[in-house]
Protein backbone atom coordinates (compact mmCIF):
# COMPACT_ATOMS: atom_id res chain seq x y z
CA UNK A 1 0.00 0.00 0.00
CA UNK A 2 1.10 3.23 -0.86
CA UNK A 3 0.74 6.43 1.56
CA UNK A 4 1.50 9.70 1.96
CA UNK A 5 1.82 11.82 5.44
CA UNK A 6 1.71 15.50 6.33
CA UNK A 7 4.09 15.57 9.15
CA UNK A 8 4.28 18.55 11.80
CA UNK A 9 6.88 21.17 10.30
CA UNK A 10 7.41 22.33 13.90
CA UNK A 11 11.08 20.93 14.33
CA UNK A 12 13.11 20.25 11.54
CA UNK A 13 14.49 16.39 12.33
CA UNK A 14 12.25 14.76 15.25
CA UNK A 15 9.19 14.56 13.00
CA UNK A 16 10.56 12.09 11.04
CA UNK A 17 13.33 10.68 13.09
CA UNK A 18 9.29 9.57 15.50
CA UNK A 19 8.31 8.16 12.00
CA UNK A 20 11.31 5.90 11.57
CA UNK A 21 11.04 4.96 14.99
CA UNK A 22 7.65 3.61 15.07
CA UNK A 23 8.04 1.69 11.55
CA UNK A 24 11.22 -0.05 13.21
CA UNK A 25 9.68 -0.80 16.71
CA UNK A 26 6.27 -2.22 14.99
CA UNK A 27 8.92 -4.02 12.26
CA UNK A 28 7.14 -2.60 9.36
CA UNK A 29 8.49 -3.42 5.82
CA UNK A 30 8.54 0.07 4.30
CA UNK A 31 10.19 2.21 1.62
CA UNK A 32 10.24 6.33 2.75
CA UNK A 33 10.88 8.81 0.19
CA UNK A 34 10.99 12.48 1.35
CA UNK A 35 8.89 14.83 -1.03
CA UNK A 36 9.84 17.73 1.33
CA UNK A 37 10.63 18.25 4.87
CA UNK A 38 7.03 16.93 6.50
CA UNK A 39 5.98 15.30 3.28
CA UNK A 40 6.64 11.86 2.52
CA UNK A 41 5.67 8.99 0.48
CA UNK A 42 5.24 5.24 2.16
CA UNK A 43 5.38 1.97 1.05
CA UNK A 44 4.49 -0.99 2.88
CA UNK A 45 3.00 -4.38 2.74
CA UNK A 46 0.15 -3.18 4.65
CA UNK A 47 -2.40 -0.63 5.75
CA UNK A 48 -0.72 0.96 8.51
CA UNK A 49 -2.42 4.36 8.77
CA UNK A 50 -4.61 3.38 11.50
CA UNK A 51 -1.36 2.68 13.39
CA UNK A 52 0.66 5.13 12.42
CA UNK A 53 -2.75 7.74 13.39
CA UNK A 54 -2.65 6.04 16.67
CA UNK A 55 1.23 6.59 17.84
CA UNK A 56 2.64 9.61 16.08
CA UNK A 57 2.70 12.61 18.14
CA UNK A 58 4.61 14.79 15.48
CA UNK A 59 1.85 14.07 12.30
CA UNK A 60 -0.72 15.82 11.27
CA UNK A 61 -3.08 13.26 8.08
CA UNK A 62 -2.17 10.07 6.34
CA UNK A 63 -3.82 9.28 3.26
CA UNK A 64 -4.03 6.51 0.41
CA UNK A 65 -2.07 7.69 -2.91
CA UNK A 66 -3.75 7.61 -5.73
CA UNK A 67 -1.49 9.54 -8.06
CA UNK A 68 0.89 12.69 -8.73
CA UNK A 69 0.71 15.23 -10.67
CA UNK A 70 2.75 18.41 -11.55
CA UNK A 71 0.98 20.94 -10.10
CA UNK A 72 -0.52 23.22 -12.78
CA UNK A 73 -1.80 20.00 -14.07
CA UNK A 74 -4.22 18.17 -11.31
CA UNK A 75 -7.73 18.68 -13.46
CA UNK A 76 -6.04 16.70 -16.17
CA UNK A 77 -5.04 14.51 -13.94
CA UNK A 78 -8.24 14.43 -11.90
CA UNK A 79 -10.25 13.27 -14.90
CA UNK A 80 -8.61 10.06 -15.50
CA UNK A 81 -9.18 8.54 -11.94
CA UNK A 82 -11.72 6.02 -12.30
CA UNK A 83 -13.59 7.85 -9.17
CA UNK A 84 -16.55 5.30 -9.52
CA UNK A 85 -13.98 2.82 -8.37
CA UNK A 86 -12.93 5.00 -5.63
CA UNK A 87 -16.06 7.24 -4.04
CA UNK A 88 -18.17 6.07 -1.33
CA UNK A 89 -22.01 7.26 -1.26
CA UNK A 90 -20.29 10.86 -0.70
CA UNK A 91 -16.97 13.06 -1.21
CA UNK A 92 -15.36 16.31 -0.61
CA UNK A 93 -12.35 17.53 -2.50
CA UNK A 94 -9.45 19.41 -0.35
CA UNK A 95 -6.80 21.15 -1.33
CA UNK A 96 -3.79 22.16 0.57
CA UNK A 97 -0.79 23.81 -0.39
CA UNK A 98 2.09 23.30 1.33
CA UNK A 99 5.74 24.92 0.85
CA UNK A 100 7.27 28.50 -0.43
CA UNK A 101 5.15 28.91 -4.00
CA UNK A 102 1.74 29.16 -3.20
CA UNK A 103 -0.10 30.48 -6.24
CA UNK A 104 -2.72 28.18 -6.86
CA UNK A 105 -6.10 29.37 -5.33
CA UNK A 106 -6.74 26.12 -3.55
CA UNK A 107 -10.85 26.95 -2.95
CA UNK A 108 -11.50 27.82 -6.98
CA UNK A 109 -9.42 24.37 -7.50
CA UNK A 110 -11.71 22.51 -5.54
CA UNK A 111 -14.71 23.68 -7.04
CA UNK A 112 -13.12 22.76 -10.42
CA UNK A 113 -12.27 19.30 -9.23
CA UNK A 114 -15.76 18.82 -7.69
CA UNK A 115 -17.53 19.25 -10.79
CA UNK A 116 -14.79 17.45 -12.47
CA UNK A 117 -15.74 14.61 -10.13
CA UNK A 118 -19.46 14.97 -9.83
CA UNK A 119 -19.70 14.67 -13.70
CA UNK A 120 -17.48 11.44 -13.94
CA UNK A 121 -19.71 9.65 -10.60
CA UNK A 122 -23.58 11.11 -11.73
CA UNK A 123 -25.34 9.92 -8.47
CA UNK A 124 -23.40 7.55 -7.34
CA UNK A 125 -21.72 9.56 -4.53
CA UNK A 126 -22.89 13.06 -3.79
CA UNK A 127 -21.05 16.36 -2.49
CA UNK A 128 -20.83 16.27 1.44
CA UNK A 129 -18.56 18.89 3.05
CA UNK A 130 -18.98 18.07 6.29
CA UNK A 131 -17.59 14.32 7.42
CA UNK A 132 -17.75 12.72 4.30
CA UNK A 133 -17.67 9.01 3.27
CA UNK A 134 -14.23 9.62 1.03
CA UNK A 135 -12.05 12.94 1.43
CA UNK A 136 -10.43 13.38 -1.19
CA UNK A 137 -6.83 14.98 -0.39
CA UNK A 138 -4.60 17.00 -2.93
CA UNK A 139 -1.55 18.03 -2.07
CA UNK A 140 0.56 20.80 -3.75
CA UNK A 141 4.04 20.75 -2.53
CA UNK A 142 7.02 23.06 -4.47
CA UNK A 143 7.99 20.47 -6.66
CA UNK A 144 4.25 18.14 -7.24
CA UNK A 145 0.68 17.11 -6.56
CA UNK A 146 -0.07 14.60 -4.35
CA UNK A 147 -3.78 13.01 -4.79
CA UNK A 148 -4.92 10.26 -2.66
CA UNK A 149 -7.73 9.31 -0.44
CA UNK A 150 -7.39 10.17 3.85
CA UNK A 151 -7.46 7.49 5.64
CA UNK A 152 -6.87 9.77 8.97
CA UNK A 153 -6.45 13.36 10.46
CA UNK A 154 -4.52 13.09 13.68
CA UNK A 155 -6.87 14.11 16.58
CA UNK A 156 -5.24 17.66 17.48
CA UNK A 157 -7.66 17.65 20.62
CA UNK A 158 -6.07 14.70 22.44
CA UNK A 159 -2.98 16.17 22.61
CA UNK A 160 -4.36 19.76 23.70
CA UNK A 161 -6.72 17.46 25.83
CA UNK A 162 -3.98 15.73 28.02
CA UNK A 163 -1.67 19.73 27.98
CA UNK A 164 -0.19 19.61 31.79
CA UNK A 165 -2.59 21.93 33.07
CA UNK A 166 -5.45 20.22 32.38
CA UNK A 167 -4.80 17.16 34.63
CA UNK A 168 -5.86 16.94 37.67
CA UNK A 169 -2.55 17.10 39.13
CA UNK A 170 -0.17 19.83 37.87
CA UNK A 171 3.45 21.12 38.69
CA UNK A 172 5.49 23.58 36.45
CA UNK A 173 7.97 21.87 34.19
CA UNK A 174 6.27 19.11 32.45
CA UNK A 175 6.83 18.54 29.04
CA UNK A 176 4.39 18.84 25.91
CA UNK A 177 2.29 15.74 25.88
CA UNK A 178 3.44 15.89 21.50
CA UNK A 179 7.12 15.85 23.02
CA UNK A 180 6.62 12.99 25.07
CA UNK A 181 4.54 10.97 22.60
CA UNK A 182 7.49 11.50 20.64
CA UNK A 183 9.89 10.56 23.15
CA UNK A 184 8.27 7.12 23.54
CA UNK A 185 8.29 6.33 20.43
CA UNK A 186 12.24 7.05 19.74
CA UNK A 187 12.56 4.59 22.48
CA UNK A 188 10.90 2.19 19.88
CA UNK A 189 8.27 0.05 22.42
CA UNK A 190 5.73 -1.83 21.35
CA UNK A 191 2.25 -2.37 23.12
CA UNK A 192 3.04 -4.34 26.18
CA UNK A 193 6.65 -3.57 27.03
CA UNK A 194 7.64 -2.02 29.64
CA UNK A 195 8.68 1.52 30.18
CA UNK A 196 10.54 3.40 32.88
CA UNK A 197 10.66 6.98 33.26
CA UNK A 198 12.79 7.56 36.86
CA UNK A 199 12.09 11.35 37.01
CA UNK A 200 8.53 11.30 36.58
CA UNK A 201 7.51 14.62 37.61
CA UNK A 202 3.66 14.53 36.99
CA UNK A 203 3.88 11.63 35.08
CA UNK A 204 3.36 13.67 30.90
CA UNK A 205 5.86 11.07 29.49
CA UNK A 206 3.78 7.43 31.38
CA UNK A 207 0.84 8.59 30.18
CA UNK A 208 1.62 8.48 26.31
CA UNK A 209 3.41 5.41 26.93
CA UNK A 210 0.22 3.95 28.56
CA UNK A 211 -2.05 5.07 26.20
CA UNK A 212 -0.10 3.72 23.44
CA UNK A 213 -0.44 0.55 25.19
CA UNK A 214 3.29 -0.02 27.35
CA UNK A 215 2.96 -0.95 30.64
CA UNK A 216 4.65 1.54 32.95
CA UNK A 217 6.64 2.43 35.81
CA UNK A 218 7.51 5.63 37.41
CA UNK A 219 9.85 6.89 39.92
CA UNK A 220 10.29 9.62 41.82
CA UNK A 221 12.63 11.66 44.71
CA UNK A 222 9.06 13.35 45.65
CA UNK A 223 6.40 11.48 47.28
CA UNK A 224 3.91 14.68 45.91
CA UNK A 225 4.90 13.75 42.49
CA UNK A 226 4.44 10.38 43.42
CA UNK A 227 1.29 10.73 44.15
CA UNK A 228 0.35 12.58 41.84
CA UNK A 229 1.57 11.02 38.96
CA UNK A 230 -0.83 8.24 40.67
CA UNK A 231 -3.91 10.25 40.47
CA UNK A 232 -3.15 11.65 36.65
CA UNK A 233 -2.44 7.99 34.85
CA UNK A 234 -5.77 7.02 37.00
CA UNK A 235 -7.19 9.75 35.49
CA UNK A 236 -6.24 9.00 32.18
CA UNK A 237 -7.61 5.02 32.30
CA UNK A 238 -3.71 3.81 32.45
CA UNK A 239 -4.19 0.53 34.12
CA UNK A 240 -0.79 -0.97 33.59
CA UNK A 241 1.68 1.06 36.03
CA UNK A 242 3.62 1.47 39.07
CA UNK A 243 4.78 4.49 40.43
CA UNK A 244 7.70 4.46 43.41
CA UNK A 245 9.30 7.07 45.29
CA UNK A 246 12.54 6.48 44.85
CA UNK A 247 15.85 7.83 43.61
CA UNK A 248 17.05 7.72 40.12
CA UNK A 249 20.31 7.37 40.88
CA UNK A 250 19.84 4.01 43.22
CA UNK A 251 17.28 2.38 41.17
CA UNK A 252 16.29 -1.56 41.84
CA UNK A 253 13.13 -2.66 39.78
CA UNK A 254 12.27 -6.02 40.02
CA UNK A 255 12.25 -6.61 36.37
CA UNK A 256 14.38 -5.03 33.26
CA UNK A 257 12.84 -2.73 31.42
CA UNK A 258 12.64 -2.33 27.40
CA UNK A 259 12.94 1.32 27.32
CA UNK A 260 13.73 4.19 29.65
CA UNK A 261 12.10 7.62 28.46
CA UNK A 262 12.52 10.51 30.73
CA UNK A 263 13.14 14.13 31.42
CA UNK A 264 15.69 14.47 34.14
CA UNK A 265 15.80 18.07 35.80
CA UNK A 266 17.52 20.77 34.78
CA UNK A 267 18.24 22.48 37.90
CA UNK A 268 16.16 25.56 37.22
CA UNK A 269 12.55 24.89 37.68
CA UNK A 270 12.84 21.27 38.15
CA UNK A 271 13.98 20.54 41.68
CA UNK A 272 17.17 19.04 41.90
CA UNK A 273 16.70 18.34 45.54
CA UNK A 274 19.70 20.69 45.55
CA UNK A 275 22.46 18.43 43.54
CA UNK A 276 23.98 19.53 40.52
CA UNK A 277 22.33 18.55 37.52
CA UNK A 278 25.50 17.21 35.49
CA UNK A 279 25.96 15.15 38.41
CA UNK A 280 22.62 13.62 38.89
CA UNK A 281 22.40 12.54 34.79
CA UNK A 282 25.76 10.89 35.25
CA UNK A 283 24.91 8.94 38.68
CA UNK A 284 21.75 7.92 37.28
CA UNK A 285 23.38 6.44 34.14
CA UNK A 286 25.67 4.60 36.06
CA UNK A 287 22.69 2.91 37.93
CA UNK A 288 19.93 2.50 35.32
CA UNK A 289 22.34 -0.02 33.11
CA UNK A 290 21.56 -2.92 35.58
CA UNK A 291 17.17 -1.94 35.51
CA UNK A 292 17.80 -2.01 31.11
CA UNK A 293 17.11 -4.97 28.89
CA UNK A 294 20.25 -5.54 26.37
CA UNK A 295 18.64 -4.46 23.80
CA UNK A 296 16.87 -1.56 25.48
CA UNK A 297 17.13 2.07 24.87
CA UNK A 298 16.90 5.11 26.78
CA UNK A 299 15.24 8.36 25.08
CA UNK A 300 16.74 11.24 27.61
CA UNK A 301 16.10 15.22 27.31
CA UNK A 302 18.96 17.34 28.18
CA UNK A 303 19.39 20.58 28.45
CA UNK A 304 21.84 21.98 25.64
CA UNK A 305 24.68 23.21 28.24
CA UNK A 306 25.22 19.37 29.69
CA UNK A 307 27.46 17.69 27.82
CA UNK A 308 25.85 14.10 27.45
CA UNK A 309 28.51 12.91 25.21
CA UNK A 310 31.21 13.80 28.06
CA UNK A 311 28.48 11.99 30.86
CA UNK A 312 28.54 8.60 28.70
CA UNK A 313 32.32 7.79 28.99
CA UNK A 314 32.64 5.46 31.68
CA UNK A 315 28.79 3.67 31.00
CA UNK A 316 27.91 0.72 28.54
CA UNK A 317 25.62 3.33 26.52
CA UNK A 318 25.97 4.92 23.30
CA UNK A 319 24.26 7.84 21.46
CA UNK A 320 22.85 6.88 18.33
CA UNK A 321 20.01 9.94 17.55
CA UNK A 322 20.41 13.16 18.51
CA UNK A 323 17.52 16.24 17.76
CA UNK A 324 17.46 19.95 19.35
CA UNK A 325 14.55 21.83 20.14
CA UNK A 326 14.98 25.64 20.88
CA UNK A 327 12.67 26.69 23.65
CA UNK A 328 13.86 30.37 23.97
CA UNK A 329 17.16 32.66 24.08
CA UNK A 330 18.78 30.89 26.68
CA UNK A 331 17.48 27.21 26.64
CA UNK A 332 17.85 24.72 23.89
CA UNK A 333 16.43 20.86 24.54
CA UNK A 334 18.59 18.42 23.47
CA UNK A 335 16.56 14.88 22.75
CA UNK A 336 19.05 11.84 22.52
CA UNK A 337 18.73 8.02 22.09
CA UNK A 338 21.03 5.89 23.72
CA UNK A 339 21.95 2.07 23.36
CA UNK A 340 23.90 -0.08 24.92
CA UNK A 341 27.25 -1.01 23.58
C1 LIG B 1 11.62 17.91 34.84
S1 LIG B 1 10.75 17.07 36.10
C2 LIG B 1 10.00 15.81 35.18
C3 LIG B 1 8.85 16.29 34.39
C4 LIG B 1 8.02 15.17 33.84
N1 LIG B 1 8.53 14.74 32.55
C5 LIG B 1 6.57 15.56 33.75
O1 LIG B 1 5.93 15.36 32.71
O2 LIG B 1 6.04 16.10 34.73
C6 LIG B 1 12.00 16.29 37.02
C7 LIG B 1 11.54 15.44 38.21
O3 LIG B 1 12.69 14.78 38.73
C8 LIG B 1 12.53 14.61 40.12
N2 LIG B 1 13.87 14.35 40.71
C9 LIG B 1 14.88 15.20 41.01
N3 LIG B 1 15.96 14.51 41.45
C10 LIG B 1 15.63 13.20 41.44
C11 LIG B 1 16.32 11.99 41.76
N4 LIG B 1 17.58 12.01 42.19
N5 LIG B 1 15.66 10.81 41.58
C12 LIG B 1 14.38 10.79 41.15
N6 LIG B 1 13.67 11.88 40.83
C13 LIG B 1 14.29 13.08 40.97
C14 LIG B 1 11.88 15.90 40.58
O4 LIG B 1 11.17 15.68 41.80
C15 LIG B 1 10.97 16.23 39.39
O5 LIG B 1 9.66 15.75 39.64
Amino acid sequence: MELFLILSRENETLPLAELEAVLNAEKIDYHLEIVEQGIIKLKTLEDISLLLGKRMGYAHEISQFITESNPHKIPQIFSKIKWKDILGPDFAIRVKQIGCTKDIDCQEMEKELGNIVKKMVGDKSKVKLEKPSTFIRVLITNSLALIGVRKVKIDKKHFFDLKPHKRPFFYPGSMSPKLARCMVNLSQIIPGDLLLDPFCGTGGILIEAGIIGACVVGTDIDEKMVQGTKENLKYYHIKDFKVLKSDARYLKLDEKVKAVVTDPPYGISASTAGEDSGKIYKEFLESVSDNLKEDGRICIATPHYVDLNDLLNDTPFKLVDRHEIRMHKSLTRVISVLVKE
